[in-house]
């Protein structure tokens, strides 16, 4: 018996790199798997046939699988991507939403067509394919559905170069709560993955920084995120739902959501000498909180659980 049989699941952009080893663990856990890919380059631009490659590598193995080229940036092809995961398997329970190019360029240099392809396949794709599914859900009572999303540390806690990445992997987040709302009366969860892993979109910026690394270690490749997904796709994660997990270098961590840590209330309409007092307060509460969290979310062995 596999923690994910009968269970139809579509993976977007899983002809290569964490995609793939998500798709590979469904199937390998006995998911039927809708592989989704493009198939362009990191960019974007063009298009190829490695959603087939994997789907046969499933299929090679035993597992069930069928391939499908749609772009996930466009309705149609969303609604695309679902009818065929329908025609195949008769039901979906799971939407992974990984797929994900990068335009890398500091707002200076970043042109229109830079900021709306990144938009369109990040956070336009996650709603262009998680409608279909909801409605789906919803005129079919299903229950017990996965929606798995795909942000990043470029958004949750920004970085260098990537004004249009880290705003479209933000918006995904907060994409990912309303969702976590939404469909919460039809025990369908909806989590969101904050990954750290070697592929082709993050290799050529690790090397830049002069660094070496092995994607085929369990430490630093893609297949370290996905036991992760299957998990959280399985009924074992029944109760979890509008968390982000933060899964690289062999660890995984829950993150903080956004939250009010310190305030002070006014007597009357502020003014700028009582913010003189509370602003540096607020600024010192936030500094004290990041201190701690960061001494707490070291990784621990995996002896500290209670397993
Ligand atoms: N690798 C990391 O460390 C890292 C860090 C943070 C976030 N992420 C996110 O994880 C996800 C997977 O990234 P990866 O590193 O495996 O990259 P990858 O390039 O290896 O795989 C992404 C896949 O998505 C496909 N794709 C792109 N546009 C598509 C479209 N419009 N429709 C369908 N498929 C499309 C590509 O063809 C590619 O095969 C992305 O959302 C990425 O932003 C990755």
């Amino acid at each position: 018996m596999g923690i994910l049989d009968g269970k139809g699941a579509i993976v977007t952009g899983a002809g290569r790199g964490i995609g793939r080893e998500i798709a590979l663990d469904f199937a390998r856990h006995g998911a039927r798997v809708l592989v989704n890919d493009l198939g362009g380059a990191a960019d974007g631009t063009g298009a190829g046939g490695v959603a087939e490659e994997v789907a046969a590598e499933i299929r090679e193995a035993g597992g069930e699988a069928v391939a499908n080229p749609d772009s996930v940036a466009s309705v149609e092809g969303g609604r695309a991507i679902f009818q065929a995961a329908l025609d195949a398997f008769g039901a979906c329970d799971v939407l992974v939403n990984n797929a994900g190019i990068l335009r890398d360029k500091s707002l200076f240099n970043l042109e229109e067509d830079d900021w709306d392809a990144v938009m369109a396949v990040h956070l336009k794709g996650h709603y262009c394919c998680s409608r279909p599914f909801a409605r789906y859900i919803r005129e079919t009572d299903r229950r017990g559905c996965r929606i798995i999303n795909f942000s990043s540390v470029s958004g949750l806690l920004g970085n260098f170069g990537q004004s249009n990445y880290g705003a479209a992997k933000a918006g995904i987040a907060g994409f990912s709560r309303v969702l976590a709302l939404e469909l919460a009366k039809y025990a369908c969860t909806v989590n969101t993955i904050s990954p750290g892993a070697a592929t082709r979109l993050t290799i050529p910026l690790v090397e830049g920084r002069g660094e070496k690394v092995d994607a085929d270690s369990f430490e630093r490749g893609p297949a370290q995120i996905a036991p992760v997904v299957t998990w959280l796709a399985s009924p074992a994660a029944d109760d979890v739902t509008g968390q982000i997990f933060h899964i690289a270098r062999g660890s995984v961590g829950i993150m903080q959501q956004p939250a009010v840590i310190r305030s002070f209330r006014a007597e009357s309409l502020w003014t700028q000498d009582d913010l003189d007092a509370v602003m540096p307060a607020l600024v010192d509460a936030r500094r004290s909180h990041d201190e701690r969290i960061k001494q707490e979310a070291t990784p621990e062995p995996l002896s500290g659980t209670s397993r």
